[in-house]
């Protein structure tokens, strides 16, 4: 457990703890603006390899690296304080067994400071997820929809919509939060996969696309602000923040190419001439950035 500044941060355990009371809230980070923004209000950060979509613009998860969690994922811990922070554990870093994982997930935890990883699948993944567990890697669980598997899938469609897949669901559930996983995202699923998954676990679920019965809800923070051109059906958008970025791009653009950026404000003075007021230190040209 850590504590900063006299914040302590949450814990897997604490997150466990939370079934059948107030709702988990959880939204995924990538660096520090973004860790910064959501800390305070959620219980857990996720480090979700979808940022192999939304930051480097791949049509899927599957070429996310480990060195590439493991840099986003030490910014998401050193700009947060509160929530606990989540990794996702990226393909082809875990499914060959335990002790590829184990490896994988050790480094993870080591090197960002985390106190979590999520891996996706279930029934084959239980052996893994009791493997890391008892070799104290705290597990989130992920299933339903796993967008790792995309290519087994041939597409990001709903899971769970007829009897076979959801009893497979409802197994693959089982499977992995009786092998010790602490909280299990539940992904693009009915409500009824949902529920049954919801009423039967002792861990909370965390839905994304599984409705409100979930005992937590994640989203895209990407998504949700609206700075993604497409979001899926189960994705509310809060805010329209990639038009307000594209606003304040064009006037700064038009601003430039009229000469009236930078002002006076922005501009240091000949010595002893006063300057005007601002809130950066003559000699920390980065303090904005903090
Ligand atoms: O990678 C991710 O962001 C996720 C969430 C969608 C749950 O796994």
């Amino acid at each position: 457990m850590s504590v900063v500044g006299g914040v302590r941060r949450l814990t897997a355990p604490d997150i466990r703890a939370r079934k059948g009371g107030a709702p988990v809230v959880g939204l995924t980070a990538y660096h520090a603006p973004g860790a910064r923004l959501a800390d305070e209000h959620c219980d857990f950060l996720l480090v979700g390899d979808s940022l192999g979509m939304v930051l480097y613009g791949y049509d899927t998860t599957v070429p996310v690296t480990l060195d590439m969690m493991i840099a986003h994922g030490a910014a998401v811990v050193r700009a947060s304080r509160h929530a606990l922070v989540v990794v996702d554990l990226p393909f082809g870093s875990y499914e060959e067994g335990p002790q590829a994982a184990f490896r994988a997930a050790s480094r993870i935890m080591k090197e960002t400071g985390c106190g979590a990883v999520k891996l996706e699948g279930g029934c084959h993944m239980a052996a893994t997820v009791g493997y890391l567990v008892e070799r104290g890697i705290p597990v989130m669980g992920h299933v339903g929809l796993t967008p790792q598997s995309i290519n087994n899938f041939g597409s990001f469609r709903p899971r769970g919509r007829d009897d076979m897949e959801s009893e497979a669901i409802a197994a693959d559930g089982e499977a992995v939060v009786s092998a010790g996983a602490f909280a299990l995202v539940v992904e693009a699923v009915p409500v009824r996969v949902a529920a049954a998954l919801t009423r039967a676990m002792p861990v909370p679920t965390i839905g994304i696309g599984a409705s409100v019965v979930c005992d937590g809800q994640i989203l895209v923070t990407e998504d949700m602000l609206g700075l993604m051109p497409r979001v899926p059906k189960f994705v509310r958008r809060y805010a329209e923040v990639g038009a307000i970025a594209s606003d304040a791009i064009a006037r700064y653009a038009r601003d430039v190419r009229n000469r009236a950026f930078p002002g006076v404000e922005n501009t240091y003075a000949e010595p002893g001439i006063e300057e005007p007021e601002t809130d950066i230190p003559d000699d920390e040209p980065n303090a904005a950035a903090k």
